[in-house]
């Protein structure tokens, strides 16, 4: 008889990663008709670099095609972007790939990994796909923030590797690279330290850190950026790391052939070169964050700090409850229960006349007597 092929034991009771819910979706369960807002994925509002998608109207006509599986020409253009080698830098099918190698090529069962508490959750589910020992530190500032001390403080000669998401995500707080600093000096030098800037361009402000410098000092850092964001290249996924040869190395090994699609290659060579859509898409973002977030000022709600493309507005209400009724009205937002947060929802900034409507329908679900915690 043959033998029955089980599901390896630490994916027994595993919960996949749960994505935002896509217009056309939410557009049939809730049987609407008019325009549906998704504030939701902190896509860009301003849709995609015009460069990019030039170049990659250009490139579908090429699709019969394999790509190419070294992605020479893009990690090149990334190399000499940010002056590194061509061998360090890591071209990805979006940057939650590159968190995923980083576990699979680094980390055996029972081997540390190490975030913070209510951060970015493909970290916590890369390391428990693989049963790794994970452990996640407390947030401070009123459980919005990285301890930074702390997370260095769980770090112990298991440790493989320490994911930060700066800003992060749900958050949208940020460290320092003060604290960053102080941070890395007390990290063993064995440690590979996972930066994540998924919203870096976004905030191009001195205080903030600068990774880079830790790895020219020839620390084992991986500098992860992504095209999904500012660039508004979410749908087609790339993203990509900078790190030494040897892990750079590592996720090549892992990876999957052609991991890195045709059209992807082409659209991110041509964004790299489009500083101007960041521009706007970073002037947007900080004129309708700072509308949205004045908009609240008057109610009973918390919302921390975001350098990022999103603000987690916390209330008193159930979140699941908030995300259902606001999907009613065609507003669709992440409740964050699942990231420790069961009365916060996680709102990005869209056109305007959505960013009312938001705020609006918002004011009106936190005066009702319904949807208590
Ligand atoms: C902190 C963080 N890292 C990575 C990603 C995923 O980026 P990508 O689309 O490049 O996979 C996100 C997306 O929301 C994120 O918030």
């Amino acid at each position: 008889m043959a033998k029955k092929i089980l599901l390896r034991t630490p994916l027994r009771a595993f919960k996949p990663y749960v994505a935002g819910k896509p217009i056309e979706e939410v557009r049939r369960e809730y049987g609407l008709t008019g325009h549906i807002a998704k504030m939701a994925s902190n896509e860009n509002p301003l849709g995609t670099s015009p460069k990019a998608l030039e170049a990659m109207r250009k490139a579908i006509e090429e699709v019969y095609l394999y790509p190419d599986d070294n992605a020479f020409y893009i990690r090149k253009k990334i190399a000499q972007t940010h002056q590194v080698a061509f061998e360090n830098v890591f071209a990805a099918n979006g940057s939650v790939e590159v968190l995923e190698l980083a576990v699979q090529a680094f980390v055996e069962p029972g081997d540390g990994v190490v975030t913070s508490e209510h951060t970015f959750a493909i970290y916590m589910l890369a390391a428990m796909k693989i049963d790794a020992q994970l452990r996640m530190a407390p947030m401070i500032d009123g459980g919005y923030r990285y301890d930074l001390p702390a997370i260095g403080k769980l770090v112990d000669d298991r440790t493989k590797i320490v994911f930060l998401a700066n800003p992060t995500n749900p958050t949208g707080t940020w460290f320092s690279g003060e604290e960053f600093d102080t941070f890395m000096a007390h990290v063993p030098e064995d440690v590979l330290v996972v930066y994540d800037s998924a919203y870096a361009e976004y905030c191009p402000y001195p205080d903030m850190p600068d990774p880079m410098k830790h790895y020219r000092q020839g620390r084992r850092i991986l500098c992860l950026r992504t095209f999904s964001k500012a660039y508004g290249m979410a749908g087609i996924r790339v993203g990509y790391a900078i790190g030494p040869a040897d892990i750079i190395h590592g996720l090549m090994t892992c990876r999957v052939a052609f991991n890195l699609n045709l059209v992807a290659q082409a659209g991110a060579m041509a964004a790299l070169d489009d500083d101007e859509f960041v521009r706007r898409s970073r002037e947007f973002n900080d004129r309708e964050l700072a509308f949205l977030r004045e908009g609240m000022k008057e109610l009973d709600v918390i919302v921390p700090p975001s350098r990022a493309n999103f603000l987690l507005v916390d209330t008193k209400k159930n979140a699941q409850w908030l995300f259902e009724e606001l999907q009613k009205q065609g507003i669709i937002v992440r409740p964050m229960g699942g990231y420790g947060y069961p009365g916060a929802i996680r709102v990005n900034p869209w056109q305007r006349e959505d960013n009312e409507r938001f705020l609006s329908s918002l004011k009106r679900l936190l005066a009702s007597d319904q949807g208590s915690l």
